[in-house]
């Protein structure tokens, strides 16, 4: 069994739906996709300045892999719980690849069954009852807690840690510092500053290289590590992605070909991407494209300064479930959304429905399958019934799913992602949109500096109380 994936478009070309994609349309972009290869190339040789430095994780990384490997064997030695605080791109990854990886009970089993390695949480977010609820699962002196923030400033991230912080030293003095390790930019930002006096292990994400785009640098491999994922092989697979996202010819190259594919799609008013991943282990990669694909592309201005309020709405979806929940909508709702299956030829658990009530043929006729042909029997129709309602889907399949060719689909979407970028003429790697609401939490919460923003928001329109019910 190799480690394939294949990505199969036939269901979006006019041979199958009828408004679409037609074949000279396509042949339209092939200039303009060996171009951006081009424009591509020349941004990986400048990765720090154009912040595509996440395209030489795969090579770049030696030394770092064999200082995340022996950190990991010393915490499997020493702790029972490892938790990852960190939000958006410092949390996404390590949560997928961790689903993906691992067993999907992974925590409730034994230490034993886990093969000596920690329990693995990730808190993201700042929910109060949350908060709490983690520390009545988890001995903190068994725990080791490690801090994820690219900038080092992440109010979220940063109150975490302080809690964190607060409540190991409580009780355990000045060895605090040996359950708390961080991954965060080498010199920027409060976490960098604060390691200058506590002296943390300290892992790096590269200059370059930003939240979203992150899972392959120590962000996503430490914790995969110290979960016994072979960190190894997935870099091995995304370099092999990355060496087929470098062909010019589109035809060949599935990054750009699903790029293009999405901008002719967005022309045509579908302005949604929903992720509809076949497999309970991919369930939460379809969370980190979310972010990935809205992040990077959802912008207001173009690079020209112009405005266009651009993006595709992702959605997450997980078959067979949402066959009993959004298919529905899929199929005969609106023609707004490319809907992208990502199916698994080989699982990694064989199992057979047995059989009883002979009696009862419409539910005798399950004897003697598998849950195996069940759920690819499920998608196949669902598939089907969606072509046949002339609604436009896609798919992704891997031979299996492991660590080689979940880093082959991570760094797949990237690519994507990238040459999206590129087609759509906007800064594929910052985030403007969500300073408005950080710089009002700022001033709520009374930061020093964001005086004027606390002005503005208390002279802001009060709400009426006509337009509240209840
Ligand atoms: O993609 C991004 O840059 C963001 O979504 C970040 O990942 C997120 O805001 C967390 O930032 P940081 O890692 O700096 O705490």
């Amino acid at each position: 069994m190799d480690n394939r994936l294949s990505f199969d478009y036939n269901y979006l070309m006019s041979d199958f739906v009828k408004d679409g994609i037609t074949k000279e349309e396509l042949a339209g972009y092939e200039k303009k996709v060996a171009q951006i290869c081009d424009v591509l190339d020349a941004k990986r040789k400048d990765g720090i300045n154009t912040l595509t430095a996440w395209m030489d994780l795969p090579y770049s990384q030696d030394a770092i892999v064999e200082d995340i490997l022996s950190t990991a064997d010393a915490i499997k030695a020493k702790f029972d719980n490892f938790v990852v605080l960190g939000i958006g791109g410092s949390a996404l990854g390590p949560i997928a690849v961790q689903q993906a990886l691992n067993h999907i009970y992974y925590n409730d089993l034994s230490k034993e069954a886990r093969n000596g390695c920690p329990r693995l949480y990730v808190i993201d977010n700042v929910d109060p009852e949350r908060m709490e609820a983690l520390f009545d699962v988890i001995d903190i002196e068994k725990t080791m807690f490690n801090v994820i923030t690219k900038s080092g400033s992440t109010s979220e991230t940063m109150s975490q840690y302080l809690l964190a912080r607060d409540l190991l030293k409580a009780k355990l003095g000045d060895k605090y510092i040996e359950n708390i390790i961080v991954t965060t930019d080498e010199v920027k930002g409060n976490l960098a500053k604060i390691c200058k006096d506590e002296p943390f292990k300290k892992f790096i994400v590269p200059d370059g290289v930003g939240g979203r785009f992150s899972e392959l640098c120590p962000v996503g491999l430490l914790p995969a590590a110290v979960c016994g994922i072979d960190i190894k092989a997935m870099l091995q697979g995304a370099a092999i992605m990355d060496e087929i996202c470098k062909e010019k010819n589109l035809y060949k190259n599935p990054a750009a070909m699903f790029a293009v594919q999405q901008i002719i799609a967005m022309g045509k008013g579908k302005n949604i991407s929903v992720m509809l991943p076949y497999a309970d282990s991919l369930k939460y990669i379809a969370d980190w494209y979310a972010q990935l694909w809205a992040e990077s592309l959802g912008k207001k201005y173009d690079n020209d300064g112009v405005i266009v309020n651009k993006g595709q709405t992702p959605v997450k979806s997980i078959g067979v479930t949402d066959q009993h929940s959004q298919v529905q909508l899929y199929t005969e709702g609106p023609s707004d959304k490319v809907i992208t299956f990502i199916g698994v030829e080989n699982y990694r658990a064989s199992v057979e429905i047995p059989g009883g009530y002979d009696d009862i043929p419409s539910l005798s006729f399950l004897k003697g399958h598998t849950f195996n042909e069940l759920i690819l029997s499920e998608q196949y129709a669902t598939e089907y019934a969606i072509n046949a309602a002339q609604k436009w889907t896609r798919s992704i399949t891997l031979s299996k799913v492991n660590a080689n060719t979940l880093g082959q689909l991570l760094y797949f979407f990237e690519m994507e992602t990238a040459f999206a970028g590129e087609l759509m003429n906007i800064n594929t790697y910052d985030q403007p949109g969500v300073e408005e609401g950080k710089n009002a939490t700022y001033a709520l919460m009374g930061r020093a500096g964001y005086e004027a923003k606390k002005a503005e928001l208390d002279s802001k329109q009060p709400k009426k109380a006509e337009f509240v019910i209840g």
